[in-house]
């Protein structure tokens, strides 16, 4: 029988596990299907997540990177970034801050820079856990499992390291001499770790077929993430992507919402990257199933050569611009750490 796209989306929204055909055929939705895509995600979101919304501190703490993702403006081949490391008791600082302006998280973001290596970095775990109880998250990219091991073992609660793409040989292509293998054996090991594991994909990627995202909403699923950040593809300009179109806006926010319809009680976060497409989309993300802000918390010198994409520091909103959006929407902040079923 083939179904159509109102009886499939009904379907989903009662919990049924749509076909790889089914998703493609969500995912070419128009536009009146597309605001009923949304609706259906927000009552999904209400359902099993709530009102809350989970503000997460971000603190890029260094932009060195040895890595070189055609995507991204901190590659390390990109010679016109000023390159910074933050010193442990800035970062001990700034948690510090965040703590007191009421945050629950700190997310400790970084290029993969060897420099911290798994002492470097144990020390500032164990600082920032003890002079702030804030839950940590890591994001610093494909490391040894022993570092993995030795930095939950110091306090870290969760790690972020998006699969960006599931198709292997866009992944190969777009970062030369890593293996998506090697990726996806990390984010298992992760779990097996103990941590909560966020991961994600970009939207919009030059090359990447409409199947490639259906993949990567399915390889979401299967997964079981505890977080999946969605996010349109923006170029930079000193990168190999440079001069390719940025992801579609309605395609991020559709995938968006069918990964919270699908994964029902999944950490969403309106990414930044979305609101660099368009200023309102942020809240648009936040009545399409996300449930989650990140706040930038890097201190204001070092910021702005944070440039992943072009726009991104100042797409970032403060807090007090977020709590506004929040209260707008008739939507409270989460009150404790915001984990994935707490
Ligand atoms: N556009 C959108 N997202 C990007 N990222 C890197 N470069 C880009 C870009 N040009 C994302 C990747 C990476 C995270 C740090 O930023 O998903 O994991
Ligand atoms: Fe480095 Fe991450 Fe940028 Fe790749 S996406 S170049 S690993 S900071």
């Amino acid at each position: 029988m083939v179904l159509k796209f109102s009886e499939i989306l009904q379907a989903i929204e009662g919990g049924y596990r749509p076909s790889k055909e089914e998703i493609l055929l969500l995912l070419s939705a128009e536009e009146s299907q597309m605001n009923d895509l949304q609706d259906a995600a927000d009552r999904v979101r209400r359902k099993f997540v709530g009102d809350e919304i989970h503000l997460r501190g971000i603190v890029e703490f260094s932009n060195f990177c040895i890595q070189n993702c055609w995507y991204c403006g901190l590659r390390q081949e990109n010679r016109q970034v000023d390159r910074y490391r933050m010193t442990a008791d800035e970062i001990v600082d700034v948690a510090g801050r965040a703590k007191s302006r009421g945050l629950k998280t700190i997310v400790l973001q970084s290029g993969e820079d060897p420099w911290f290596t798994r002492e470097r970095m144990s020390e500032i775990i164990s600082r920032v856990k003890k002079s702030t109880g804030l839950a940590v998250t890591l994001s610093l990219g494909e490391r040894p499992e022993e570092d993995y091991r030795a930095w939950k073992r110091k306090g870290a609660d969760r790690y972020l390291l998006k699969f960006e793409t599931s198709s292997q040989s866009l992944f190969e292509r777009l970062r030369p001499g890593r293996k998506i293998s090697d990726r996806l054996n990390s984010l298992k090991i992760l779990k097996k770790a103990g941590y909560e594991v966020g991961s994600g994909n970009i939207i919009g990627l030059p090359g990447q077929t409409p199947e490639d995202l259906a993949n990567d909403v399915k390889f979401s699923l299967d997964y079981d993430f505890d977080m999946i950040g969605v996010g349109p593809f923006i170029p930079h300009p000193q990168t190999p992507l440079g001069r390719s179109s940025p992801g579609m806006l309605t395609q991020a926010l559709g995938i968006l919402a069918l990964t919270r319809i699908l994964t029902r009680d999944t950490n969403l976060p309106a990414t930044t990257s979305l609101s660099v497409l368009n200023p309102e989309a942020r809240r648009r993300a936040l009545q399409a199933g996300a449930n989650v802000l990140m706040p930038d918390v890097t201190p204001w010198v070092y910021r702005q050569h944070y440039q992943i994409y072009p726009g991104k520091a100042q797409a970032k909103l403060e807090e007090d611009e977020l709590t506004e959006l929040i209260f707008r929407l008739g939507r409270k902040i989460g009150r404790g750490p915001g984990s994935r079923k707490s």
